[in-house]
């Protein structure tokens, strides 16, 4: 993790500045460490359940982290083909990804069962697709949608009623008479009520839904509860306890297959969990901008870059890394894009001058892997911290790639 020692902040020893002279800014930093902690802590927390973690690859794809990720003993959740293939190209082993796609043409499906991946379905005209093709010669999982609102923003809870995801619980005797009608092989349920959960309560509840339905299919292999847990933007932010989790739905769990008559495995898909805390972004100040009413920091990136504080309202703590004992101001931190592209409002940091570096954190999670290349601007550099050292483990982007592909028609 980042820290703040004699003076300079630092990430595994390494002088976060020095970081930044040697790659550049804007700049996505991760710490494998951290990645590696947090893994661990998930596999303490459920050290008594049969614990599958499949990392939510839509964090953060870059190959180099997911073969870390693998190295740890995780297996992927992906969902398009094309995170399926990076998963391959990691080191992933087929029967280690679950693929969950999302209104995807029925092609997509059948190619991933071609790749030999784990299919979860969550549509009841692909599920009839699926029954006629495959009969029972290709098991599935189900996602189910358990009507619950949860989640720390309306547009990232997926789990209730009037989201696209999920077959809804209410179709239980469509999906059943679905299954019987082809002898469909279901190994799995699953449901992902929502990101930012930090209750224990919602994933009990979701529990107590999904045993429920587990016994009209005697066939499961696994029970994946998805993810959502939530981690630390600020200092004082409510979070998912994992070990009260781990302990609470480790024991329903374990209630559960009993009476069900077979141990099942128990899946989990954290994506921020993971990743989140781990990932910096490093941007630079380009200008700073008082007004009449503002003092705005103007920096070397923008919504192209992290879009979460836009698209979601999410609070990404600001430190100025480059002068951590000036005195503090109060600044809004923008982007440099032509959109309304503010990084956050009315934040206290110390005094920012023209060129200082500021750290932009947990970005981890659904930074670099949402970042664009709006307004022509090229996508940043990632460097990982692994062992002490700083790798280079993507390019900045180049101009060759914002017209790479394009044919010029006069
Ligand atoms: C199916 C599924 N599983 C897991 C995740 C990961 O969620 P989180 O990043 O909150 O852990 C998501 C996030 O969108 C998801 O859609």
């Amino acid at each position: 993790m980042m820290e703040l020692t004699n003076g300079t902040y630092q990430i595994q020893g390494l002088n976060v500045l020095d970081i930044c002279s040697e790659y550049g800014t804007p700049l996505y930093v991760y710490d494998a460490e951290k990645i590696t902690k947090q893994i661990q802590s998930l596999k303490n927390a459920f050290s008594d359940s049969d614990l599958k973690i499949k990392y939510a690859a839509k964090a953060l794809t870059n190959l180099s982290i997911l073969k870390h990720i693998r190295q740890q003993g995780c297996g992927i959740d992906v969902v398009s083909l094309n995170e399926a293939k990076l998963a391959l190209r990691a080191g992933f082993k087929p029967n280690e990804i679950m693929f969950t796609p999302s209104c995807v043409d029925f092609e997509e499906i059948v190619a991933g069962v071609e790749m030999g991946v784990h299919i979860n379905l969550d549509n009841l005209s692909v599920l009839e697709k699926f029954g006629k093709k495959y009969k029972g010669d290709y098991s599935c999982c189900i996602r189910l949608n358990p009507h619950i609102l949860a989640g720390g923003n309306y547009k990232i809870s997926t789990g209730h009623g009037n989201s696209k995801f999920g077959i809804s619980v209410f179709q239980m005797p469509e999906i059943i008479e679905i299954v019987n009608k082809y002898n469909i092989n279901i190994n799995g349920l699953h449901i992902h009520t929502g990101s930012e959960i930090s209750e224990t309560d919602v994933y009990l509840k979701m529990s107590e839904i999904l045993f429920g339905i587990a016994r009209d299919f005697p066939s499961l292999k696994f029970i994946d509860f998805g993810s959502g847990f939530k981690v630390a933007y600020k200092s004082d932010d409510m979070v998912t306890n994992v070990y009260d989790l781990g302990l609470k739905l480790g024991k329903a769990f374990r209630d559960f297959y009993e009476s069900y008559g077979r141990k099942l495995e128990l899946w989990i898909e954290p994506g921020k969990y993971l990743v989140s805390e781990a990932g910096y972004l490093l941007v630079k100040t380009n200008v700073v901008k008082p007004t009449p009413s503002v003092n705005f920091v103007g920096v070397n990136s923008g919504l192209n870059h992290l879009i979460r504080p836009m698209m979601y309202d999410a609070y990404h703590e600001i430190i100025n890394v480059s002068n951590p004992t000036g005195t503090q101001k109060v600044y809004t931190v923008v982007g440099n894009i032509c959109e309304t592209d503010t990084f956050g409002s009315d934040r206290k940091l110390n005094e920012v001058r023209e060129g200082d570096v500021l750290v932009l954190k947990n970005a981890g999670a659904y930074g670099y892997s949402m970042a664009s290349t709006f307004n022509s601007r090229l996508r940043p550099t990632e460097v990982m911290i692994k062992d002490g050292k700083a790798h280079l483990i993507r390019q900045r982007d180049t101009f060759e790639d914002l017209v790479r592909g394009q044919i010029e028609v006069d």
